[in-house]
């Protein structure tokens, strides 16, 4: 038995495929899963272009192809041309390594609407160091290059944390220059392996101070040339973020063996019942599904959120952040001032920005000193 859906449930407008959760990359900042899944049951292409098409069907306009790096799939070419197919436009998520010009230029073939190019730093000794991968960024700049001689829209993430947030400016010029019509600066999410290195990455509020003030300088110095998107980081916030534009109201995730996620970090939540792509319709398990009726709406927020004026405006923040700091996942998001557990927020982030010299740890590798900034 499945509870009836909610009335006048809106339709996704993006669904993120991650392809493959293999990646040649190690960031210590990445909110992938601490146990990835195998690339045995990844889903095929054919069962990937069943989704876009039921995707497409339930109203989302948007897919992302994503990892891992979704380059890694030898089949990259034909599940992109099925998103395009099914009348999707169609946006590549990807670091870059593994994806040559040739396969590039058969992407945009297919219809390839999009592409977004992480940089993990301005040059490229650091950036190399923390995706410990050496010769990336070389890689990712080439890339980016034929991005745009390719006519194809491109933009570049960032993901900030204590080693490169001093970078700001740099990082907004090389996009600039690469011919990026915009950048993505993003505060690292510690979520999934992510957690286990937020001693390593947390920013001092002085640093985040420094960053918000160089951003407005910036803003004004490339408008009409590059957008500039910022995410300011949580544990300094005053808000919180409407997570994923609310649980269950925007968009969707399909994990690569196709189980369907409100949102990346969804798995971290004990309890939570994830159907799949493989088992049923798309748009059953949007409407339906247990993992997407529990946070869905208002009615399951405690106070202060159930009675806060700010509650259809950010939906209570994070599930994923709450059950990370507070133990539970239907706490008010402690990014918000009104929630008992804000000061424990800030308390981590001072401990945590200014306890010693951490080492990273990545995924698969040896630990290593952080670089010093
Ligand atoms: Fe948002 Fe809840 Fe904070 Fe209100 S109390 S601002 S709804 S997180
Ligand atoms: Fe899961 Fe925010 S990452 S709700």
């Amino acid at each position: 038995m499945t509870a009836a859906p909610p009335p006048a449930l809106p339709a996704p407008l993006g669904l993120l495929a991650e392809l493959t959760h293999r990646c040649p990359l190690a960031c210590p900042y990445c909110s992938n899963p601490t146990a990835l899944e195998p690339q045995a049951g990844e889903l095929t292409a054919g069962e990937w272009a069943r989704v876009f098409t039921e995707a497409a069907g339930l109203g989302v306009l948007q897919v992302h192809l994503s990892g891992g790096e979704p380059a890694a799939r030898r089949d990259l070419v034909e599940i992109a041309g099925a998103a395009h197919a099914a009348g999707l436009y169609t946006n590549l998520i990807t670091s870059a390594v593994g994806l040559d010009a040739t396969r590039l230029d058969r992407l945009r073939g297919v219809g390839l609407d999009h592409v977004q190019i992480s940089l993990q730093d301005v040059d490229a000794g650091s950036a190399d160091h923390i995706a410990d991968y050496p010769g990336a960024h070389r890689r990712k700049l080439t890339l980016a290059h034929r991005v745009v001689e390719l006519g194809l829209a491109l933009t570049v993430n960032a993901v900030i944390h204590r080693a490169n947030i001093g970078n700001l400016a740099g990082l907004v010029g090389l996009a600039a220059s690469l011919g990026a019509g915009r950048i993505e600066i993003a505060h690292a999410q510690y979520h999934g392996w992510a957690l286990r290195n937020r001693a390593a990455l947390m920013p001092t509020w002085a640093q985040v101070e420094q960053a918000m003030a160089s951003l407005a300088q910036l803003r004004v110095q490339y408008e009409g040339r590059l957008a500039i998107d910022l995410v300011v980081p949580d544990y300094y916030a005053r808000w919180p973020k409407p997570c994923m534009g609310g649980w269950g109201r925007r968009s969707l995730n399909v994990t690569p063996s196709g189980r369907v996620l409100p949102c990346h970090a969804a798995e971290t939540i004990p309890g939570l019942e994830f159907w799949s792509v493989r088992e049923r319709p798309l748009a059953e398990i949007w409407e339906r599904s247990p993992a997407f009726q529990a946070f869905r709406g208002t009615d399951w927020m405690p106070e202060p959120c159930r009675s806060c004026d700010r509650r259809e405006i950010d939906f209570g923040g994070c599930r994923c952040q709450a059950l990370a700091i507070t133990g539970d996942a239907a706490a008010t998001d402690p990014a918000c001032e009104r929630s008992p557990d804000h000061a424990l927020m800030r308390l981590l982030a001072g401990q945590d920005s200014t306890g010693g010299t951490p080492h990273y740890d990545w995924r698969g590798r040896a630990a290593a000193p952080v670089p010093a900034r």
